[in-house]
């Protein structure tokens, strides 16, 4: 599994020790970036890091900013892209279990790295459940239809 990893200048530090975990697990991963601590726009990285999701070159992102916030919200933007902001072990199963989560949002800010290890290593292991759940996935992908239907009017 080839994961894309990225972040703005608040999730840089969490990103750069995260490398460091992913590599003990043997995971490919490719960085979209920053590769500084240098102020910069998670939106940015956010769409790097998406479209090679939803070109499936990675199979799942790891996008760390200050919160974990605004750059999933950059990402749930983008078609195909179901990004969580998580802050506790429950919710990165979950949102693997019942949302399909393609994208994990941390923040550098807010969750340590030993906890973020934790939130990511269940994260990459739990399946989705499908079933009930693909119906509303399912339905998630219709707004994304009724947003581009909008656009094309
Ligand atoms: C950058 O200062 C900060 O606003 C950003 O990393 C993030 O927390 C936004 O949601």
């Amino acid at each position: 599994m080839m994961i894309a990893i990225g972040s703005d200048h608040g999730g840089y530090e969490l990103k750069e020790q995260i490398k460091a975990f992913l590599d003990e697990k043997d995971l490919a991963y490719k960085d979209f970036g920053t590769y500084s601590p240098e102020s910069c726009d998670y939106a940015d990285i956010a769409e790097a890091a998406c479209d090679a999701v939803v070109s499936g070159e990675c199979e799942k992102a790891l996008l760390f900013c200050g919160t974990g916030i605004g750059i999933s919200m950059a990402a749930n933007k983008i078609n195909g892209i179901r990004a969580a902001a998580c802050c506790d072990y429950f919710s990165a199963k979950y949102t693997r279990l019942h949302n399909d989560a393609n994208v994990l949002c941390l923040g550098g800010r807010v969750v340590g790295v030993g906890e973020a290890c934790e939130l990511i290593d269940v994260f990459l292991s739990t399946e989705f459940e499908g079933g009930r759940h693909a119906v509303r996935i399912g339905k998630i992908a219709a707004l994304e239809e009724r947003e581009r239907g909008l656009k094309d009017e």
